[in-house]
């Protein structure tokens, strides 16, 4: 079965007898991961119920746009904003000549103008209905929007007669649902991702760490996510929310590091080591806080685990990505790294002008050769760099 992971289907009902099938349609979504939110026409309500919807989706269900309180839990705008897809399922004939005409006089009709999410319909009436030039040309103007319309099918209609114009089954409207973004490059996929520093106790009040704020980790992740993976972030302390649709663990030491990735490795497709993991901690931390007492101390230091390295040595195991930021011969070194962690594809960059910085340049480095990817803001070099990824990856079923 396809997977919608992290999708957000803005599911219009309009009134027909169809709308009964809504209740499947938006099962069958939510278990392939997605999240589901319910807009209803009045007529909608005759056919089925809010509360079933809401029951069904675990969200409120919008039926009013001058509906004070709603607007104020999440406004027609915001709504039109969040959908990645909106489908109106079961499309009345008057719902077609509403949006054919671009209407906005209700709630649902007036997303449809707002929203910048792909838009589907599934038509559902009388066979003499859907025969009729005047919906058939209302047909044409939104296919001509650029409206997907899906049926509609076949059949023995509940009116008695036998034609077009039943709506097409739900488990047939999830698969051609599906299959709009079945084209994402990281469609299906898990994508597990490490980010910022780690913090190494010396005592209750200090540590060791570095600079690694965890923008490209953040990223990465948020591109992920558009890019239509799961995306999991295992960071260490950064000064940033977690993205939209990721799921964050946040972890503080090396050693928590490595236990959070080994603990959600198994299903990962990808594994992208972006931390700066600090490469030693204190071999004892004191309970107490240290008192200074003598001009100088020591402090002993021991390595810490190498997590991507453990990662690579997985049998079986996920693409494994690793980063270098170097302060000199970065290619050469980005190239050695890649050969000693037993990695399939590094990025290597110069520190000084990582760190902290909004903008990054970078040299993917992998057996087959080289590719530089010019210096830009860290969410467009993300999307270079998970394309280069997404191209590594095998096949799947929902990938194809
Ligand atoms: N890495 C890791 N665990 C560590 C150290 C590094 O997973 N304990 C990962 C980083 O996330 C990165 C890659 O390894 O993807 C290279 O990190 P870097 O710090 O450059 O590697 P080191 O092995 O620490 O090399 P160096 O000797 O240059 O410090």
């Amino acid at each position: 079965m396809p997977t919608l992971t992290n999708k957000r289907i803005l599911l219009g009902i309009t009134g027909g007898i169809a709308a009964y099938k809504c209740a499947e349609l938006s099962r069958l979504f939510t278990r392939a991961g997605a999240e589901v939110r319910v807009v209803m026409t009045r007529a909608a309500q005759e056919f089925v119920t809010p509360l079933t919807m809401q029951a069904l989706t675990g969200n409120r269900v919008h039926m009013e746009l001058l509906d004070f309180e709603a607007e104020a839990a999440m406004g027609h705008i915001e709504l039109a904003r969040w959908a990645d897809l909106v489908l109106v399922a079961p499309a009345s004939a008057d719902f077609l000549a509403r949006a054919a005409h671009g209407r906005a006089d209700d709630l649902l009709s007036t997303l449809m103008l707002a929203t910048a999410a792909p838009i589907a319909v599934a038509p559902a009436m009388n066979q003499g209905m859907w025969s009729d030039p005047g919906t058939q040309q209302n047909l044409a103007e939104v296919r001509r929007r650029g409206y997907h319309v899906f049926g509609p099918a076949e059949g023995d209609q509940a009116c008695g007669d036998f034609g077009p114009g039943r709506m097409v089954e739900p488990a047939g409207l999830f698969a051609s649902c599906a299959e709009l973004f079945a084209g994402e490059p990281l469609a299906g996929r898990h994508l597990l991702l490490t980010g910022g520093p780690t913090r190494e106790a010396i005592d209750p009040v200090r540590f060791l760490s570095n600079h690694s704020s965890g923008k490209m980790a953040h990223a990465l992740a948020a591109e992920g996510v558009a890019a239509g993976a799961r995306v999991t972030l295992i960071s260490g302390p950064v000064a940033l929310p977690a993205p939209d649709r990721v799921t964050r663990i946040d972890v503080v030491s090396a050693k928590e590091m490595l236990a959070a990735t080994m603990q959600r490795i198994a299903d990962a497709d990808v594994f992208i080591g972006v931390a700066a993991v600090a490469d030693y901690r204190p071999a004892n931390t004191t309970p107490e806080k240290i008192k200074k007492d003598d001009e100088s101390m020591n402090i002993e230091l021991v390595r810490n685990p190498d997590i991507i390295s453990a990662v690579a040595r997985l049998d079986p195991r996920p693409l494994v990505v690793g980063f270098a930021a170097e302060t000199g011969n970065v290619a050469a070194n980005g190239r050695e790294k890649l050969e000693r962690k037993k990695l399939d594809l590094l990025f290597a960059n110069h520190a000084a002008e990582t760190f902290n910085s909004e903008e990054v340049a970078a040299t993917a480095i992998s057996a087959d050769g080289e590719f530089e990817i010019p210096r830009a803001r860290k969410e467009a070099v993300a999307r270079k760099m998970l394309k280069l990824i997404a191209d590594r990856l095998p096949a799947t079923e929902n990938s194809s």
